[in-house]
């Protein structure tokens, strides 16, 4: 069985807040965000909400892989900023678009989210249990963000992509997803956190958990576990799949922050050049930003058939992967 994706679709929220517009809000400059981070502007919703960006990038995906929203058999939405805790983000967007055969869930793994539902659905599509799949990687992450903490809020962004997963007969040519190799590392969680409500019972005299429930970041921390997991996962994937990194076109990263991209290129001797980028534009959007990069590339033309590409993510858990796959 191959496991392909054969349609890609994205939506941002219209609203870009600059740097400059950043350095209104808190004290900051251009020049720093621009040189720790590579980040220029992000997208910041004025609205626009999890379910709703999914269900247009899904609809986007659905319309350039030529099926209609009832021959969808599964939604996995990624995401670790849902409007409602009830339902889940996945059953309102399959209420939205009308794939009422659909079977609907979410998947928490952050910035890992959208190569773990991918994961997910692969096992799903090699089993026969469905034959298709929307995989979605969404957030609105500007409303768990503490717009007065200068060494976060200068990082994130809103958006969404999607990507639509069918399985297809075998050929001769490999075609599809090759390999997938996963990680989670729960021991460091803390390093990139943000709390849910405060545990409140009647059995409890005083609510526990923390006042402030935004996202904290240890930076540093989670730079060093990305640039020195992030190489070793995508080798793994890479020794599952029998290539090297010098059969790769493409290395299509979770776009956190560029220095990783960077230095994960520089560990596998990559040329950074293979690894494409747009957080200068977008920011860090955690699940959605590999499935809006791959969208990107594949309606600009930039992935050819055959063409090899890695995909992974990282991030809070903590948690990685990278999937080799061979575009179709
Ligand atoms: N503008 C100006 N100064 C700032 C800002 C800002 N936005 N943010 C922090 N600073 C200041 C700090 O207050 C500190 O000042 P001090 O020396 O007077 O105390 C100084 O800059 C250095 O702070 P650090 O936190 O040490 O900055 P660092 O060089 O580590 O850069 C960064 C921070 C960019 C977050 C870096 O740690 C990094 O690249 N981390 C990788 C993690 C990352 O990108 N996470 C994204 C989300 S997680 C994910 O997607 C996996």
């Amino acid at each position: 069985m191959m496991i392909n994706i054969t349609g890609t679709g994205r939506a941002l929220p219209e609203n870009t807040v600059t740097n400059f517009d950043m350095a209104k809000l808190v004290e900051t400059s251009d020049e720093w965000i621009r040189e720790r981070t590579g980040i220029v502007e992000r997208r910041i919703s004025t609205g626009d909400t999890v379910a709703s960006l999914s269900a247009k990038a899904c609809e986007l995906a659905l319309e350039m892989a030529g099926k209609k929203a009832e021959d969808v058999d599964l939604i996995i939405v990624a995401t670790c900023s849902p409007e409602m805790l009830l339902p889940c983000a996945a059953c309102q967007v399959q209420g939205i678009i009308g794939a009422k055969n659909a079977v609907a869930f979410d998947l928490n793994a952050a910035c890992s989210g959208f190569l773990f539902g991918l994961s997910t659905v692969y096992a799903y599509l090699q089993t026969g249990l469905y034959r298709n799949a929307l995989v979605v990687g969404a957030e609105v992450l500007s409303k768990i963000i503490d717009w007065t903490d200068r060494s976060t809020c200068v990082l994130f962004g809103d958006g969404a992509g999607a990507a639509f997963v069918e399985a297809c007969e075998e050929t001769e040519e490999k075609a599809g997803i090759i390999s997938i190799s996963q990680g989670s590392d729960g021991a460091r969680g803390m390093v990139l956190s943000c709390q849910e409500r405060k545990l409140s019972n009647p059995y409890i005299t005083e609510a526990i958990g923390e006042e402030n429930n935004f996202v904290h970041m240890d930076g540093q921390e989670v730079y060093k576990f990305a640039v020195k997991q992030v190489p070793v996962c995508i080798q793994d994937a890479l020794n599952k799949a029998g290539l090297t990194v010098e059969d790769i076109d493409h290395f299509v990263l979770h776009q956190a922050n560029v220095r990783i991209l960077e230095g994960v290129a520089k560990r596998l001797k990559v040329d950074v050049s293979k690894f494409p980028m747009n957080l200068n534009r977008v920011g860090n959007m955690s699940s959605a930003t590999i499935p809006v990069l791959l969208d990107e590339l594949n309606r600009e033309g930039k992935l050819k058939k055959g063409e090899k590409i890695v995909l992974s993510g990282f991030g809070a858990g903590l948690t990685y992967g990278a999937c080799v796959m061979i575009w179709n």
